[in-house]
């Protein structure tokens, strides 16, 4: 399994905490939020780790990480040119997957859940994790029928109490031929959502709901959420 951490976009409702550094380089407790997904992923047994973020931004990352020796992993990065998207940031991972099995984490994504079971029983097709919120008006959320996930709504109006999609995913290398034969949303990115909704129409799917403190840190609030639960 390979790890792909997504570290671009343009971090804009951050702003102006954003403006001249990356979302994932600001500190969440005593470490850049960066730290938290390496940390994640290496607990979880997954040490060789593509870090994908913007042009300008890869020298900061390495400035920091450097080769991932002493965080326990060995990292590689790469760039994603234009911000169009968390699939078209994750097609930039297809060379360095390969033909191995890839687990994704949005870099904002903040959480306490040791994700070892998970990655080691998975079966190369497409697991997701889920989350109980109040807002889901703010993410993708999964629409069941008993216990079959049949749709991923991206972002749906005047949603409260739902299933979030965690920004964790889990996916074999036929991820990168179904993010190819995408179009772009309306708001101009490849959707994460879309690649998601191809895996349940093909019903090539798993799930499990997360435990422990989760929050995105992508806006003012959840960024100071996140600092208040993830200290160390
Ligand atoms: O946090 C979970 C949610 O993340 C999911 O529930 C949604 O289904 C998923 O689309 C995503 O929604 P967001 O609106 O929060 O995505 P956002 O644009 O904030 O991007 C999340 C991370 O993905 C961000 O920290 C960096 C990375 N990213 C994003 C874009 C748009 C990239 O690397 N490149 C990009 O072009």
């Amino acid at each position: 399994m390979k790890g792909v951490i997504l570290a671009g976009g343009s971090g804009s409702r951050l702003f102006p905490l954003t403006v001249s550094v990356n979302k994932h380089l600001l500190p969440i407790g005593q470490k850049p939020m960066v730290l938290h997904c390496v940390d994640k992923m290496v607990e979880s047994g997954v040490t060789d780790i593509l870090i994908v973020t913007n042009p300008e931004y890869v020298g900061h990352f390495s400035m920091f990480l450097k080769s991932g020796k002493n965080f326990g992993c060995n990292l590689t990065y790469k760039t994603q040119d234009h911000a169009d998207g968390v699939a078209g940031a994750l097609l930039v991972a297809e060379d360095f997957v390969g033909d191995d099995n890839c687990l994704v984490i949005l870099g904002d994504n903040m959480f306490e859940f040791d994700l070892k079971k998970e990655v080691s029983e998975f079966n190369g097709d497409c697991h997701l994790f889920f989350k109980s919120v109040v807002d889901g008006h703010r993410y993708g959320v999964g629409h069941f029928d008993g216990t079959t996930l049949t749709e991923l709504e991206e972002e749906p109006n005047d949603v409260t109490c739902a299933y979030a999609c965690v920004g964790i995913y889990m996916f074999g290398h036929t991820v990168f031929n179904i993010i190819k034969g995408l179009s772009m949303s309306d708001r101009g990115e490849y959707e994460i959502a879309d690649v998601i909704n191809e895996y349940i129409s093909i019903k090539n799917i798993s799930y499990s709901f997360i435990s422990g403190f989760w929050t995105d840190a992508g806006t003012l609030e959840s960024y100071r959420l996140a600092n208040e639960n993830m200290y160390e």
